[in-house]
């Protein structure tokens, strides 16, 4: 229908016939005159229809609205003098159309395609009209091309495609299971895959050696702007292979994708383990795009004159005393808005926030009258504080403390613009514990196949289960977590003794992963992998704000599909025949 894109009319073509289709995005009637803006999938060109050249095209011209539907036929001309728009490809020239056809009409838009203000819901229910925009086709652009560098690179470098099941058994990610009722099994239930975790596993058995897949996954879980109930991961595994094989595979693979998308990122990604980076920045996943890290303080607060600190630093198992500084603080902040900071951290559960002021004439604050002169200036050392600087204390228990800390560091950041837009900082995160407890129970920090390390001895000791780290990884992108992944455990020995710390009794673990199990009696290779958010990717490298942006036809944060108007009542002989009678009172 078309000879040549939008993008691609341009001064070589002056004097040229050429015929263009797409959208109108503005109109503008000059008298005389009427001037279309032309957008096809990236770029606008500009129409003239001018009663001189063609007395039906400007008739025409006269009944076109935004958005409706053209194909055009004109001569391309130079804009005249000083009318030029170097802001467009197509900013020299314009096209005096001969023949236009009104493919298709549009009703008015409910929105002002592109215009960032507008309610997402009104977005959300016309989402083929967002996607019509610009900022979508450049954000889609880079997903293709970000898919098929992760295909090209994985195929280079040994790994084979293949497809799991999305009709399958329950797969623990740590999330609640969407789950498919069974027709020709009446009462039973298909799960959709919270990840292809134990298949990617099995193929390992099956010999495979390395596998990869662009994998469809489903959660649960309680959304944020960064998590969605369908996403795409990145999946990988591979036999016979340690954690620094993964992370080979894991940096080849992310250095070819941002170097095919146009970035610049180091071939190499610095590392730090869990511990250090919960103890000085407060969080499993830190934005190491700037610094803010904190110290521990617990000792010098364990000798001061007030009950309530030298009780906490009591416990150093339990509890931590953290001092977070904040270089020239003093003078950027005002006294009111160092106590509406006690305000935000008390939202995550902290009973209060000490800070200091580091003045001409030494340390100041509320504080200081509860230390000897020798402590103060042990703070000062400690913290590295110098004139102007301010200095802010989280005290309580340990998961606490680090917890709002870490949010205060964020918050901080934020609040002082030091976070720079345009970098890309990863992290592999190390040595995360491989238990953790909620509520009295022990949960796999991972998931249960992760395996542990061994001790001096090459043995696995789970005596202390505090104690024990896996062999786990996470790779983290400013502050976002980018992949996980693990060396699985591959015999049956180790992975009954984690279902036994983890509560699973054999007959629990029989029905839920007694597939698995059993493969594992088979020749079951060492291997590990690990997946990549490949959304979270394409948010990062687009600075998307939010994770539905870069999906075409994402889900709200209550879960539904205001487009399709999904999850919706389905009718009662649908019920009937997957044995299913919906309770009143819930579907009210
Ligand atoms: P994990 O659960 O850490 O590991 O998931 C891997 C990556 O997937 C992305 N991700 C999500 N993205 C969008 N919305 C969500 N709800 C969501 N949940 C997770 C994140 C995350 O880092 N089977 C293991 C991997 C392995 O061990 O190999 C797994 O799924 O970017």
């Amino acid at each position: 229908m078309r000879t040549h894109y939008c993008a691609d009319v341009n001064e070589t073509l002056i004097g040229q016939e050429v015929t263009v289709a797409g959208w109108v995005s503005s109109r503008r009637d000059h008298g005389g005159l009427i001037f279309i803006d032309l957008r096809d999938k990236d770029e606008v060109v500009q129409l003239v229809c001018d009663p001189a050249d063609s007395v039906e095209a400007h008739k025409i011209a006269e009944d076109v609205r935004d958005q409706f539907v053209l194909i055009a036929r004109g001569k391309v001309r130079a804009r005249g003098e000083g009318l030029e728009n170097l802001k467009l490809k197509t900013g020299k020239i314009e096209i005096v159309v001969d023949d236009l056809t009104i493919e298709n009409k549009s009703l008015p838009m409910p929105f002002d395609l592109g215009d960032d203000k507008v309610n997402e819901e009104i977005k959300l229910k016309h989402r083929y009209l967002e996607l019509r925009t610009q900022k979508s086709y450049d954000i889609f652009k880079l997903r293709s091309k970000a898919t098929i560098a992760t295909r090209n690179a994985l195929d280079e470098l040994g790994f084979l495609e293949v497809e799991t099941p999305i009709l399958t058994k329950s797969t623990p990610e740590g999330a609640r299971d969407y789950l498919v009722p069974s027709r020709v099994h009446g009462g039973e239930f298909y799960a959709l895959p919270q990840s292809p975790q134990l298949f990617k596993q099995l193929l390992m058995v099956g010999g495979f050696d390395r596998y990869f897949q662009i994998a469809k996954c489903f959660r649960d879980e309680d959304l944020r702007a960064d998590r969605q109930p369908e996403f795409t991961q990145i999946d990988i595994e591979m036999s016979f292979c340690n954690q620094e094989d993964v992370i080979e595979v894991a940096e080849k693979l992310m250095h070819s994708i941002f170097t095919q998308c146009g970035f610049d990122i180091p071939t190499k990604f610095n590392r730090m383990s869990y511990n250090e980076a919960m103890e000085k920045y407060g969080s499993d996943k830190p934005d190491m795009r700037y610094d803010l890290a904190m110290v521990d303080v617990i000792d010098i607060f364990a000798r001061c004159d007030n009950e309530i600190f030298s009780n906490i630093a009591k416990d150093t198992k339990k509890n931590r005393i953290k001092a977070l500084k904040v270089p020239n603080g003093d003078n950027i902040f005002s006294k009111r808005e160092m106590k509406r900071f006690e305000e935000f951290v008390r939202k995550f559960g902290a009973s209060g926030l000490g800070y200091f002021q580091m003045k001409e004439d030494g340390l100041k604050g509320p504080l200081t009258k509860f230390f000897t002169p020798e402590d103060i200036k042990a703070i000062i050392e400690r913290c590295e504080l110098k004139v102007g600087d301010a200095v802010f204390f989280g005290a309580g228990n340990k998961k606490l403390v680090l917890d709002y800390m870490g949010r205060f560091r964020i918050h901080l950041a934020q609040l002082m613009g030091i976070i720079p837009e345009d970098k890309f900082e990863f992290l592999w995160v190390t040595d995360f514990p491989m238990f953790e407890e909620e509520d009295g129970r022990v949960k796999a920090l991972h998931h249960p196949f992760t395996m542990p390390k061994t001790d001096e001895n090459g043995k696995i000791s789970f005596d202390d289960i505090e104690e024990i780290e896996s062999i786990a990884y996470d790779l983290v992108l400013n502050g976002t977590e980018l992949g996980g992944g693990s060396i699985r455990i591959h015999k049956e020995d180790i992975q009954a003794e984690v279902f036994k710390l983890l509560g699973i009794s054999d007959e629990e673990a029989e029905a839920k992963f007694g597939f698995l199990l059993n493969a594992l009696k088979f020749g079951a290779p060492p291997h590990g992998g690990i997946a990549f958010g490949l959304d979270r990717l394409v948010m990062l490298m687009t600075g998307a704000s939010s994770i539905r942006e870069v999906i075409a036809f994402p889900k709200t944060q209550k879960a539904q599909c205001l487009l399709t108007d999904a999850p919706s009542p389905v009718d009662s002989e649908q019920l009937r025949e997957l044995s299913i009678r919906v309770r009143k009172q819930l579907a009210e």
